[in-house]
């Protein structure tokens, strides 16, 4: 069904048929704007910005650019289409008809997921609504800001479900959504990651490479749900998430580009030297990498967990791909051998049920999915010259949910004492002084042609347009 921009609230979900469910929408809508005006990017109300609008859920309904003030955004429910006899992909009753109802005995595992998810999008407009104030240049300002509609916009497709489908606790917990703020000492967001500040654009674009990828892999699990609504909602959210992380994959490779130009003119690796120059050294940008590394590590939860378990065998969350990546779907028998930590300083092996390891199965597709963006930069470190090589840490590595929680080890994850993880832990993640360097690149650049000094123009510009085209009109 084609997306209905004539409503109040557009849709794809023929909501003018379901009046109960309209108005209690239309009663939370001007919440939602609210919200958006107190916590969102709003010194940038007034701005022109070249925004893509979905006018429809397959990949041609991308094809609508056009400029728009932020708060008149048409944000709107946009679920994928419904696929024919679809049938549940794994777990217990595999094979069986989906369900277009939440089976009242899963109902609070689903709701929990879905607030969970739901909560990690405003969150993350919170913590990047000062960015605007510092950009590089308009091109990455109006990414910024697409970004922030479109996580507005996931937070709108969580309130449809909890509407929906979970009568008057889905519409509590949608204020709820709005009442938790990034960082709030009383209310707090739910996870920790989305309590981190962001309060500079090289945390934004690490944000974007490695937590919103979080958000990639966790939808795509949502996605293969045997709930029917909920997996075509994430489908249709996917297509949003990508243009994040090509945001943070690119925006990092231009942040290495940058450096290696200096490094060349300079003749030097120096980080004073390049400093020097307003670019960031590779040693800084490792430590950045690892600090957002392993905080969004922790947003897969515990290796071994029951909960994840049953959430496997109910239907509730699949694998990422499933139907693509695995043979068996049903993982009754199999087992899975993790590394765990055995006392001070040792490791063992131990054998436990796949289903029992599901966070740990995603955690690693996650890892490698992570890795893709490491082998580019390092293609130009080393075709520059360098021998310099990014990495990603051991997933072990400053770790505070799951097996590893507080186990010290170094980057390559050997155990190690907890005073010499303290000591080096500024070696490891950004330090004082590396925080107050990347602090005072942070100047606003706006003038359409020109890029801030930390980080090389992009190759192209958005939906064919030249790179210095004027991507934002500040009001
Ligand atoms: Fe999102
Ligand atoms: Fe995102």
């Amino acid at each position: 069904m084609s997306i209905n921009y004539s409503e109040k609230i557009p849709n794809n979900v023929d909501l003018a048929n379901d009046k109960t469910l309209q108005r209690a929408l239309e009663h939370w809508q001007p919440r939602f704007l609210d919200w958006w005006r107190e916590m969102g990017p709003n010194d940038f109300a007034s701005a022109d910005v070249y925004l893509r609008t979905a006018v429809g859920v397959d990949a041609q309904g991308w094809a609508n650019y056009g400029t728009v003030k932020m708060p008149d955004y048409r944000w709107g429910i946009f679920l994928a289409d419904r696929l024919p006899d679809r049938t549940i992909g794994f777990g217990d009753s595999f094979g069986q008809p989906v369900w277009q109802q939440v089976p009242g005995e899963f109902r609070s595992q689903f709701r929990r997921l879905i607030v969970t998810q739901g909560d990690t999008e405003p969150a993350s407009v919170e913590q990047q609504r000062s960015l605007g104030h510092t950009c590089p240049s308009l091109y990455d300002l109006r990414n910024l800001f697409q970004i922030n509609v479109e996580e507005g916009r996931h937070l709108w497709a969580m309130v449809y479900l909890l509407h929906a489908y979970f009568g008057r606790d889905g519409r509590e917990e949608a204020e709820e959504l709005l009442a938790r703020h990034s960082g709030d000492v009383d209310k707090p967001r739910i996870l920790g990651t989305f309590n981190e500040p962001i309060s500079d654009w090289l945390s934004f674009l690490c944000f974007t490479y490695f937590t919103d990828r979080d958000g990639k892999f966790q939808l795509k699990s949502l996605a293969e749900s045997s709930f029917d609504p909920l997996a075509r909602t994430c489908r249709f959210m996917l297509t949003e998430e990508a243009h994040h992380m090509f945001v943070g994959e690119t925006g990092l490779g231009r942040v290495v580009k940058r450096t290696l130009e200096v490094m060349k003119e300079i003749g030097s690796d120096d980080p004073e030297a390049i400093r020097r120059q307003g670019a960031v050294d590779l040693p800084l940008l490792q430590r950045y990498l690892n600090f957002w590394f392993s905080s969004s590590l922790d947003l897969f939860g515990s290796e071994v967990l029951s909960n994840a378990a049953s959430t496997f065998a109910n239907g509730i969350k699949g694998r990422p791909d499933e139907t693509t990546q695995y043979q068996d779907h049903v993982c009754a028998e199999a087992t899975r051998e993790l590394d765990l930590p055995d006392g001070p300083g040792a490791v063992k092996k131990e054998t436990v049920g796949l289903r029992n390891a599901m966070n740990e199965v995603l955690r690693e597709a996650y890892v490698k999915d992570c890795e893709i963006g490491f082998k580019r930069w390092n293609m130009l470190i080393k075709r520059a010259g360098y021998g310099f090589e990014l990495k990603l840490p051991s997933s072990r590595f400053r770790r505070a949910i799951g097996a590893w929680a507080n186990v010290p080890t170094d980057l390559d994850g050997k155990i190690i004492g907890r005073e010499e993880f303290e000591e080096r832990l500024t070696d490891w993640t950004p330090n004082a002084s590396d925080k107050a360097f990347v602090n005072s690149l942070m100047q606003r650049v706006v003038e359409p042609a020109k890029m801030a000094s930390w980080i090389a123009p992009p190759e192209r510009g958005i939906n064919n347009l030249a790179v210095d085209y004027e991507y934002v009109r500040l009001g």
